[in-house]
């Protein structure tokens, strides 16, 4: 019998890696996106990826007609909930359209699952919710959760709460908060990887837009914080480690009937900006056009994962290295630039 998954955004960054894992572990993902901030062209390399189309339901998540007429079609063993914005400054300046799209599609899927006695829920979470860490820079799913910097990590906060609300109410329900570190790199086929739209904020995609040309140059933000070399530290998790962490989850709200987790999904190690920019060097040989700039707002100063409860709670633990990451995020950019030549 198919075990159909539901998953939101499953056209995006990490929706599209995870896709292939679950295809890889058994599943049968059902892939609903309505592709207003996800490029096309992913369909095209899933299909390459999977060796045929995976089945796609074109709806926006907020579309309660549209989304119940999805679980009324489907079978769904569990959901995984990527769609929402993710644009922190972009959620600064049009903070409504993040609550309404990011909050109302989290409760479109659950008063769905509910209804349709669909018990088991991911939902894509992030570092965000710990904001700056006070003290210790290891962050555990026990450190205090602080309000975050951005109405985009609001959503994240809120979801979370909402997540652990509905199990309250509901505790025949399976339901994990992943919270995802810094992703970065692409498939290694660079058959899908990242589309930033527009001009990109994260730290990758600006890299790698900056070796290839597109952009003229990286600015570091800040050299002043108090860390080894005076940058901020992220920990960088491969997208393909991270998707993979999906189907753990998965796999383990499955058999552990009413549960409410939440988890990190992090390397457990923290890297500099310079770190990263002297990886990409060193490993692609692509010399990086860059500069230090002012501090930019929000920005917190150093966080990684205490990535252990991952390990105990779903046997998962990251694989793929930084090196891996800027080699499969280079490689990703040279191919979309082919693509743009042809
Ligand atoms: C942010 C969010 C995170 C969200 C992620 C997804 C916060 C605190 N973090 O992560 O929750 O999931 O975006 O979009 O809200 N940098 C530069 N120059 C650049 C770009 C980045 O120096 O041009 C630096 C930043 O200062 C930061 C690091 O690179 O130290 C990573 O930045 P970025 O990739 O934007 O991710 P976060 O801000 O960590």
């Amino acid at each position: 019998m198919e075990k159909y998954i539901l998953v939101t955004g499953g056209a995006g960054y990490i929706g599209s890696h995870t896709v292939v894992s679950l295809v890889e572990n058994g599943y049968t993902p059902i892939l609903l996106d309505d592709f207003r901030n996800a490029n096309r062209i992913v369909v095209d390399g899933l299909t390459q990826i999977l060796g045929q189309q995976p089945i796609i339901v074109e709806v926006d998540v907020c579309d309660e007609k549209g989304l119940k007429e999805v679980f009324e079609r489907f079978n769904f063993v569990g959901v995984i909930h990527f769609a929402a914005y993710k644009a922190v400054g972009e959620s600064v300046g049009e903070p409504l359209k993040y609550y309404q799209n990011n909050l109302m599609g989290l409760i479109n899927v659950l008063s769905n699952m509910v209804a349709f006695n669909v018990k088991n829920l991911v939902f894509s979470s992030s570092c965000t919710v710990y904001g700056e860490p006070k003290g210790i820079k290891e962050v555990t799913e026990e450190t205090p959760k602080n309000f975050p910097s951005s109405p985009y990590g609001f959503t994240k906060w809120i979801g979370e709460q909402i997540i652990e609300d509905t199990f309250k109410a509901y505790p025949s329900l399976n339901l994990m908060n992943l919270r995802y570190f810094n992703p970065v790199g692409a498939h290694k086929s660079t058959a899908i990887g990242e589309f930033p739209i527009g001009k990109p904020n994260n730290l990758m995609p600006y890299i790698t837009q900056t070796a290839i040309g597109k952009l003229e140059k990286l600015t570091v933000f800040g050299n002043d914080y108090p860390t080894v070399d005076g940058t901020c530290i992220r920990d960088y998790i491969h997208v393909v480690d991270l998707a993979f962490a999906h189907v753990k989850a998965l796999s383990f709200l499955e058999k552990n009937e009413g549960c409410f987790e939440t988890i990190n999904i992090g390397t457990g190690k923290g890297s500099s900006v310079l770190e990263i920019i002297n990886a990409f060097e060193s490993e692609t040989g692509q010399k990086l056009n860059w500069a230090f700039g002012l501090r930019r707002e929000g920005d917190v100063t150093e966080i990684f994962a205490n990535a252990t409860k991952a390990k105990n709670v779903l046997g998962w633990e990251s694989k793929l290295t930084i090196k891996d990451a800027v080699i499969d995020a280079w490689n990703w950019e040279k191919k979309l630039a082919e693509q743009n030549e042809k």
